[in-house]
């Protein structure tokens, strides 16, 4: 048996009851951190499970499957994930390869950023495609030309773009708000006028959400991660309002 536990958007705490329960049955416990910033503690973690997390890394889930599927077979296995764990995560295949070698899933879900989005205002319904936008090297400095072709696809649309950032979490690098405008601006794709949303830290006491334009928000000390940039598309007036609670103002 296969648990995919997802740990929701902050600390150990956002574990579910149901998460919770499921760990302290399992034989083994795996943790991954490098789908997204969880600024959780595993000790913690292990503390309130009561057994050991080991941690694995990209390779351990995408090259070297089989070697956790093999204990599926005979254990009750666990991996915790940050967020929602199908949530813009690549994990679809460990559910392919599950099913391929005949061993059962669970998913428990969580709290994800996809949906914690709707704290800025914005209709989850009228978010058209999302984006990441990489870090520079990532694309050996070439323009990312399908990820503004995606931005600009979605403004016709009048459809919101979430756009996810970059990170790299062994080296706790992290993209700033500040370096994806700078890229976005690059592009073309949005000028310095146009009004967006910053939305940092999503689940904790130091959330905070930012409506203006971008030559306003290049200027803003963000804090620390994680956070998202949303190119608004057409406003409904519900959003617009709500949106303008936000403006050059910090909500705590
Ligand atoms: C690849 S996604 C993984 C999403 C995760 N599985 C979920 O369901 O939330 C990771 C990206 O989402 C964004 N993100 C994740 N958690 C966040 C949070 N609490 N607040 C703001 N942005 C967040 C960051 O841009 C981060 O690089």
């Amino acid at each position: 048996m296969l648990n995919i536990i997802g740990l929701g958007l902050w600390s150990e705490k956002g574990l579910t009851i149901e998460g919770l329960l499921t760990c302290q049955k399992s034989d083994e416990i795996y943790i991954e951190t490098y789908t997204s910033f969880w600024p959780g503690s595993i000790k913690k973690l292990e503390d309130l499970i009561g057994k050991k997390i080991k941690k694995l890394e990209r390779f351990d889930l995408e090259d070297n499957l089989i070697e956790i599927l093999e204990k599926a077979k005979s254990k009750e296995i666990s991996i915790l994930v940050p967020g929602d764990p199908l949530v813009a995560t690549t994990h679809a295949n460990i559910l392919v390869e599950a099913k391929r070698n005949g061993i059962k899933v669970r998913i428990i879900h969580n709290s994800s950023i996809y949906s914690a989005v709707c704290e800025t205002g914005l209709h989850l319904y009228k978010f058209g495609a999302t984006v990441t936008i990489p870090f520079p090297e990532r694309t050996k400095n070439q323009k990312p030309e399908s990820l503004f072709q995606k931005i600009i696809e979605n403004k016709k649309r009048d459809l919101h773009t979430l756009c996810l950032l970059d990170i790299y979490e062994k080296e706790k690098k992290y993209m700033s708000p500040n370096e994806g405008l700078e890229i976005l601006l690059e592009s073309r794709c949005v000028s310095k006028e146009d009004e967006v949303v910053v939305f940092c830290r999503g689940g904790s006491k130091t959330k905070s959400i930012f409506f203006d334009k971008i030559k306003n928000l290049l200027k803003i000390d963000f804090g620390s991660p994680p956070y998202v940039i949303i190119i608004p598309g057409k406003l409904h007036f519900t959003e617009k309002e709500f949106l303008d609670l936000f403006k050059s103002t910090r909500i705590k």
